[in-house]
């Protein structure tokens, strides 16, 4: 057993939590969620969802991590309940599960920012995700993304990860809001911008059933909860920092980030005549192709837009692996590197179906999102909420001079929070069941 790393630097621990948070979770699918799950009104829900109930969970993950500066498993003995073991075992296996479908599309991520310097999807976008989103060639970059991952987390704490995402989070904001800047000067723009700002209520109430799983699903995934890995980084910080200015500052750039993705994506969908209604997985990837293979300097923009979902998604990817590389340099004499190789190697495995065909990769997320997510965060509530408690708030306050707002987010955490968890698993099961989406693809 080595000594255990802290972060290096207050903003070390920031960054880390930010780009684990800023991923494909807000560049790839919440645009596209966004639009086929009713445009603004979506994105209404969604932020009720990232403020009222994400943060709340988020803070309730630091308690635990800063509180036994522990893996998150071992965390729950550390605290006495070695019952509740349970979530972060539960959460380590959400984030596999998640993980291996993500570095598929991570994957393809790679292969479109390769194809934007080379110029090699400008002659045919629409036909090059068909070529390459499946088979032999989705698996070599599924295996080549899960490479990047496993050599930034063998590098460690301080020189992998903190020093990795120091350089990528500027990265991704700067390129970001450059982006949308050159968004907003294509035909596009407005139509782009009225669907995604223009809440029909309409449509919600018609569509609660949907709208409303995937809405929370989707504050859980982008706020990396649900699967130990903010119980993980929040074991590395030091008593001196404030975790409700910390949180509030991850959930406020995580939500940045997210808006001007669709800032950026949803006037270039309305340029080129894509109905985001009938949007799907790849329409992100094959209408962004599509615009760059017309605009000028479409190259650059190609290049700049996919490198930065690729380092977004790698810097979510790090995070991950970090949960379960942590417990096991806490429970074995093999070294770092060697665990990252081997949780990588299972990863790649277990993605295999999902770069095989996309059909097994919508059933793993959906199952994330309608299920295993919400179930997750709820057990670490009713934890935090109900066993922990005094204890809780108490961790919570440390490092904080706002004092009245620890019994105002536990009183949150045991009622609201929980019964809109409670609410939001019952319709994705709901719809889980009656959608006959629990079947596995064959
Ligand atoms: N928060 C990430 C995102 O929005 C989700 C994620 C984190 C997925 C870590 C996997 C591992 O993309």
């Amino acid at each position: 057993m080595s000594e255990r790393a802290t972060w290096a630097t207050r903003v070390g621990f920031l960054v880390a939590a930010i780009g684990s948070a800023v991923g494909l979770g807000n560049i790839w699918q919440f645009p596209f969620k966004t639009a086929s799950n009713g445009g603004a009104v979506f994105l209404v829900v969604y932020l009720v969802a990232v403020v009222g109930i994400g943060l709340p969970a988020l803070l309730a993950e630091f308690v635990v991590g800063r509180k036994t500066k522990a893996n998150a498993v071992d965390a729950f003995r550390k605290l006495g309940h070695p019952r509740w073991r349970v979530i972060g075992a539960f959460g380590a296996f959400i984030g596999f599960w998640i993980v291996s479908y993500y570095s598929v599309v991570g994957g393809w991520v790679g292969r479109y920012f390769i194809g934007s310097v080379t110029g090699g999807y400008f002659d045919a976008p629409g036909q090059y995700f068909g070529a390459i989103a499946t088979g032999p060639e989705a698996i070599l970059f599924h295996g080549l993304f899960m490479t990047a991952t496993v050599t930034v987390v063998a590098l460690g704490v301080n020189s992998g990860i903190e020093r990795a995402t120091k350089v990528m989070v500027p990265g991704i904001v700067v390129m970001m809001l450059g982006l949308a800047v050159w968004a907003a000067t294509q035909s596009g723009a407005a139509a782009g911008y009225s669907y995604f700002l223009n809440p029909d209520f309409s449509t919600l109430l018609a569509n609660a059933g949907d709208v409303v799983p995937f809405a929370v699903g989707q504050a859980f995934f982008t706020l990396s909860l649900g699967m130990a890995i903010m119980i993980t980084y929040s074991s590395y910080v030091g008593e001196d920092t404030s975790l409700f200015v910390d949180g509030g500052v991850i959930v406020v750039m995580n939500t940045l980030i997210g808006v001007l993705a669709g800032l950026v994506v949803f006037p270039v969908l309305f340029a080129n005549g894509i109905d985001p209604n009938t949007t799907k997985a790849e329409a992100i990837f094959v209408a962004m192709a599509n615009a760059f293979s017309q605009v000028p300097g479409g190259r650059l923009l190609g290049m700049v837009f996919f490198g930065v979902v690729l380092i977004a998604a790698l810097s979510s990817a790090i995070s991950l692996m970090e949960v379960v590389v942590s417990y096991a340099t806490d429970h074995s004499t093999v070294s770092r590197p060697r665990l990252a190789v081997l949780t990588g190697t299972v990863l790649f495995v277990m993605g295999l179906p999902s770069a095989w065909d996309t059909a097994w990769l919508g059933w793993f997320d959906t199952l994330a999102y309608k299920l295993f997510l919400p179930l997750s965060v709820l057990l670490l509530l009713l934890f935090v909420g109900w066993v922990l408690a005094d204890e809780a708030v108490e961790q919570l306050l440390l490092g904080s001079d706002t004092g009245w707002l620890g019994p105002v987010w536990l009183w949150t955490v045991r009622t609201v929070v929980v019964l809109a968890v409670v609410a939001t698993l019952a319709l994705g099961l709901e719809t889980l069941l009656l959608g006959g989406d629990i079947v596995p693809p064959v």
